[in-house]
């Protein structure tokens, strides 16, 4: 099927890219990414993240994922949703963006889903007061030119729109600025269609906006994003084991995507900082290069949003719990990660550099292909032969293949997007049926039988990181 096929063969032998090349030299250091540009200027140049409507100069804080990007978005999304689905005790949903305007009076979106706001007069310069220093908020003082600060005004985060053709207040809607409440107002339809009894959760990804006041750092904070929500509904009372269990289950979600466990921390929401619908919240938060920042957010809603949509639409949300005999509202234990977040987190933590070679360490489940096949040359017995190998990995893989510029430059192309494996076929490859595969991380690279390549990758995927 692939040409001469010797028995299995693998590993022949393992040499190292300089041993390769015949120009063995020391070990450079590695770099983590320091500097968020680096970072946008590859996903640029690759294609994972454009400026949205680059050619009329961009739209401030708004993103379009690119044709690795959306790879990538999957793959999280896929993770995501495996973990979090693929379970007997939590069914999908995927209810709409524009809800019926009541539902965020109930939410309390309406009335509290704001920052407060403070305008520079001289330099125009926009801030929210309380990410601004207390003595430039007491002084009035702008942080930037030193002008005159105005007094802070609440500012609402949600987008507003009209639903049909007449522009008047009866008339308008909102973008969901949180996924979350499409799971609560449905949560008998999903229970009782599913017959679930509690504890028993709602998954949902979707987008989500925001008129945030302070958006950027390239993806991090957005004004139209994706969210990755789970509510969990328990028996009032073990709200709080519900909650420590999540919060284990969800950081060693992240762990098993590859992120550095020292990169990742919890951290404690105080009296002043919980939420006017949670008990106890915890945030998930990553080490970026400009700081520790929240990835995602575990929350104990109580009974409160139940309650409300209860209170709200008149219309009773109780559930009957067959075993006590009793009906009540169910408590929530929300997980809420943020899909483009979570990839930005994937992207920084996989940044290497040693100077000459950059390279994405991203977790192969994560990588946006899994393995690229080279033809040495373009020579027609090399690419037939390349040819077949490609398409019988990509039956298996997600895999591309690359016959332009030296077999060096293809390996950094492949290196820059995060790709785990190369494989090049050459003229040894003819006569004993072996590849030489390259290895992303370490370019130590070793002949195998082609034979044998996709149960060889299969097996490193299955090891990896162990
Ligand atoms: N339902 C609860 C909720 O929405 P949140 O802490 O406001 O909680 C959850 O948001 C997650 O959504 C955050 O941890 C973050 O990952 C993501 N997120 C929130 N606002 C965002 C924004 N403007 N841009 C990108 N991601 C955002």
């Amino acid at each position: 099927m692939l040409g001469a096929t010797p028995k299995l063969c693998y590993p022949i032998r393992a040499m190292s890219e300089s041993e390769v090349q015949g120009t063995p030299s020391a070990p450079k250091e590695v770099h983590d990414l320091k500097d968020m540009a680096d970072l946008v200027s590859l996903c640029k140049r690759r294609g994972f993240v454009f400026p949205s409507s680059e050619v009329y100069g961009g739209i401030n804080a708004c993103w379009d994922y690119g044709p690795l990007g959306i790879e990538l978005k999957r793959n999280v999304k896929e993770a995501w949703w495996r973990a979090m689905v693929d379970r007997e005790d939590v069914e999908g949903l995927d209810a709409a963006i524009l809800m019926h305007p009541k539902v965020w009076e109930a939410s309390g979106h309406v009335a509290t889903f704001s920052d407060p706001l403070v305008d520079c007069k001289k330099c125009k310069s926009r801030f929210r007061a309380d990410k601004i220093p207390a003595e430039n908020l007491a002084s009035k003082k702008c942080p930037e030119c030193g002008g005159e600060l105005t007094e802070p005004r609440n500012f609402n985060l949600m987008f507003k729109t009209f639903m049909g053709p007449v522009e008047e207040a009866a008339n308008i809607v909102y973008l969901r600025p949180e996924t979350a409440q499409g799971i609560y107002v449905n949560f008998l339809n999903v229970q009782q269609s599913s017959r679930q009894k509690l504890p028993f959760g709602i998954a949902q990804i979707g987008k989500a906006f925001r008129n945030e006041i302070t958006p950027g750092n390239f993806i991090f904070r957005t004004r139209e994003f994706e969210q990755m929500e789970m509510q969990y509904f328990v028996k009032p009372g073990s709200d709080m084991d519900w909650f420590e269990k999540w919060k284990a289950i969800r950081i060693q979600w992240h762990l098993d995507n590859g992120i550095r466990k020292e990169k990742l921390r919890f951290h404690e929401h105080g009296p002043g900082e919980l939420a006017h619908y949670a008990r106890a919240a915890f945030d998930i938060e990553y080490e970026f290069p400009f700081g520790w920042q929240e990835l995602e957010g575990i929350h104990n809603r109580t009974d409160f949003d139940l309650g409300r949509h209860q209170q709200y639409s008149g219309k009773k949300l109780e559930y009957f719990d067959e075993e006590s005999k009793e009906r009540y509202i169910p408590y929530i234990v929300e997980t809420s990660a943020g899909c483009d977040r979570t990839l930005l987190v994937a992207l920084v933590d996989a940044y290497r550099t040693d100077g000459d070679r950059i390279w994405l360490s991203l977790h192969p489940k994560l990588a946006p292909y899994k393995v690229a096949i080279y033809p040495l040359m373009k020579k027609p017995e090399l690419r037939e032969f390349s040819d077949k190998l490609f398409s019988e990995v990509r039956k298996k893989f997600r895999a591309t293949t690359d016959d332009a510029g030296s077999i060096g430059k293809r390996y950094r192309r492949q290196d820059e997007i995060g790709t785990p494996f190369g494989v090049t076929i050459d003229y040894d490859t003819l006569s004993n049926g072996t590849v030489t595969i390259r290895h992303r991380d370490s370019m130590a690279q070793e002949r195998v039988s082609a034979e044998n390549l996709v149960r060889y990758i299969e097996e490193k995927f299955e090891n990896w990181g162990k």
